[in-house]
């Protein structure tokens, strides 16, 4: 029988942290969600605590680890933006590694020792050989990419230190929606090429490639799309993986396949029958033309198996998301519900 378990989740009301916390709450977990909403996004399901706050904010998890039986602890909560972890490399690390430090500070102190972090296919850099396993060297190319690397070896060094146990997931391209959960992805401003792409499509904007003589078949980057819901279903099968007593490691999270730019923008034209009008651009400094995961650790060890991440298939759950977001006014009517403690 199904042991309920109170699991914090970092971010939770994010991309990915938001699909993950609603397949643990399915599995009958108590899902704490700690979010500075920092996209003044609004989250009003009545399936999870949502606490608006910090992360950074030690007093703010003094209280959360006292007042609640917290098990785990899944942290998502990060910024993401590569571009502009360049042109602010401050705010980047403040937020990915200082504040993973404070959060691991806290978790130390209140005896939870085990978490699954939020890495990245970033960690490694320009792939020195392809599909990139675990074991590929760490080479990162943005401080963005430090800093999940950064945060990897501090949580190697509190594991040795103190106790911690912890997975990290190198998630490569997350893509697809939950729409029927109203689930899905609104990152604000959006670097991701699917929510664009469909944006393009639907308010016949330009979308712009960068890059379209790289050493790929059609000159295009190939990355490597999975379904966020076969993220989200990774975390379980971590979290398994951890109670079930074994060591701290790291898993890729991609398919294996990858799919060009020029693909991607087939695709969707396909899903949405909508023309896409598109322009051509140099290429982006430190953007490699290839990265594909090789994820066979991830299907042996934790037996993990990428079920929902079809091309089109996640095109068409990120369509039909975008359509619903299309109906709302733009300023939410729904309410955030904040809770005090
Ligand atoms: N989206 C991808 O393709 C991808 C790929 C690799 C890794 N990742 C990692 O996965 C995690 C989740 O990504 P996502 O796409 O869901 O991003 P997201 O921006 O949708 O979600 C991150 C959430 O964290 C919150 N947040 C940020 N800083 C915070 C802080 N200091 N305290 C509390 N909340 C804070 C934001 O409000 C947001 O809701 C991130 O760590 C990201 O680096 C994402």
């Amino acid at each position: 029988m199904l042991t309920m378990h109170t699991i914090l989740v970092t971010g939770g009301a994010g991309y990915i942290g938001s699909h993950t916390a609603l397949l643990l709450h399915q599995q009958g977990h108590q899902i704490i969600i700690l979010d500075s909403l920092v996209y003044n996004q609004s989250f009003d399901f009545p399936w999870a605590i949502c606490i608006k706050g910090d992360v950074g904010d030690r007093h703010l998890l003094e209280t959360i680890f006292t007042q609640y039986p917290i098990t785990a602890v899944m942290h998502f909560a990060a910024f993401i933006e590569v571009g502009r972890s360049v042109t602010n490399p401050d705010l980047c690390y403040h937020n990915n590694v200082v504040n993973t430090l404070t959060l691991l500070n806290a978790m130390r102190d209140h005896g939870v020792s085990t978490l699954i972090f939020s890495s990245s296919c970033a960690v490694y850099g320009e792939p020195q050989r392809l599909p990139l396993t675990e074991d590929h060297s760490h080479n990162p190319l943005s401080p963005y990419g430090d800093s999940k690397h950064m945060a990897e070896c501090i949580m190697h060094r509190y594991a040795d230190a103190y106790g911690l146990r912890f997975v990290a997931l190198r998630y490569f391209n997350a893509a697809g929606a939950l729409p029927e959960h109203n689930l899905g992805e609104r990152h604000e401003p959006e670097t991701h090429i699917m929510p664009l792409l469909l944006r393009a499509a639907m308010h016949k904007k330009v979308f712009t490639i960068f890059g379209t003589n790289h050493a790929t078949p059609d000159g295009t980057c190939i990355r490597d799309y999975v379904h966020v819901l076969d993220i989200a279903d990774a975390h379980i099968k971590a979290y398994a993986y951890l109670q079930a007593g074994n060591q701290s490691t790291a898993f890729n999270l991609g398919t294996g396949h990858g799919f060009s730019v020029r693909e991607v923008i087939g695709a969707v034209q396909e899903v949405t029958g909508l023309s896409l009008p598109i322009a051509c651009a140099g290429r982006r400094a430190g953007d490699p033309a290839i990265l594909v995961a090789d994820a066979t650790k991830a299907r042996e060890v934790l037996e993990w198996q990428p079920r929902h991440s079809e091309l089109h298939a996640m095109v068409r759950s990120a369509y039909q998301f975008a359509l619903l977001q299309q109906e709302k006014p733009v300023s939410g009517i729904r309410e955030v519900k904040q809770k005090q403690v």
